[in-house]
């Protein structure tokens, strides 16, 4: 079966997406982050299973989680620290008002939001959501490393274990790149059944500028771009642009 809609919001990609999803130097980068910024409420935007929303509540980070996706909201609201999460079905418009000191979005959830105006309106809601001088941190896969001329089954493929799905054989087939926008299927194959779960993903690529414009438009000033999660700068090879910026002084532009 093949899914183009939002992937995450079937149940069986749910189940599968912390099989991939760990948690590496990007969970790390995150918790450092809010633990630098002193960062009390933390708002999580397309915060998915919620590897990382739980791992900064257990922290004693107050957190909101956002996701349109309820079946992934399914499996966070299964985690341990889940108690100690607020979790909202929805995007960044429900995030709240003016009392956040981070808004964060990870795991390239910003690539998600395909289009000029819906990326227009996650960023003036998460400024909406932000106390002046509040943060938000982000990244988005650097275009200029063409990552996606990887996502080929032989550079991709990969044996999974799940915990009660048994063996799962997953792997990439880039279908098309149309200006930013990047298409593939994410094959997931089920060793016991040989059944064949296919999802269509589509990401944006947008350059750094774009992105820096966008941000100055919703009313934050860039304070860091980093090209990885080590906090290198960027270069034509580094795979990330991580962004660190702050919400300008005074009340949000409308
Ligand atoms: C790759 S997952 C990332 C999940 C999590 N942040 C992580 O780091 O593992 C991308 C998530 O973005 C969500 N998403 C898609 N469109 C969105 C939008 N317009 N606003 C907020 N989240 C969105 C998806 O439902 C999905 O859960």
């Amino acid at each position: 079966m093949v899914s183009s809609t939002n992937p995450y919001d079937d149940p069986r990609i749910a189940a599968l997406y912390d099989l991939e999803n760990r948690g590496g130097p990007d969970t790390r980068f995150y918790v450092d982050l809010a633990a630098e910024l002193a960062a009390a409420k933390v708002g999580d935007i397309g915060c998915g299973t919620g590897l990382l929303t739980c791992e900064l509540a257990g922290r004693g980070n107050a957190m909101v989680g956002v996701d349109p996706a309820g079946a992934m909201l399914d499996v966070a609201r299964g985690r341990p620290e889940a108690h100690l999460v607020t979790w909202i079905q929805g995007d960044a418009s429900r995030l709240g008002a003016e009392d956040a000191d981070l808004v964060i979005m990870t795991g390239h959830a910003a690539q998600e939001v395909h289009g000029d105006e819906g990326w227009a309106a996650t960023l003036a809601a998460t400024r909406r959501a932000l106390r002046p001088g509040g943060h938000l941190a982000f990244e988005s896969r650097n275009p200029q490393a063409r990552g996606w001329e990887d996502w080929t089954p032989e550079r991709t493929r990969a044996r999974l274990e799940h915990p009660e799905l048994g063996a799962v054989d997953i792997w990439y087939r880039l279908l098309a790149v149309d200006g930013d926008l990047v298409r593939f299927e994410a094959h997931n194959r089920f060793a016991s059944s040989g059944k064949d779960l296919t999802v269509v993903g589509e990401l944006r690529f947008r350059a750094q500028a774009d992105i820096e414009r966008s941000l100055a438009t919703a009313g934050f000033t860039v304070q860091r771009v980093f090209g990885d999660w080590e906090r290198g700068p960027v270069n034509s090879r580094s795979p990330e642009l991580i962004f660190l910026a702050v919400a300008s002084e005074g009340s949000p532009p409308t």
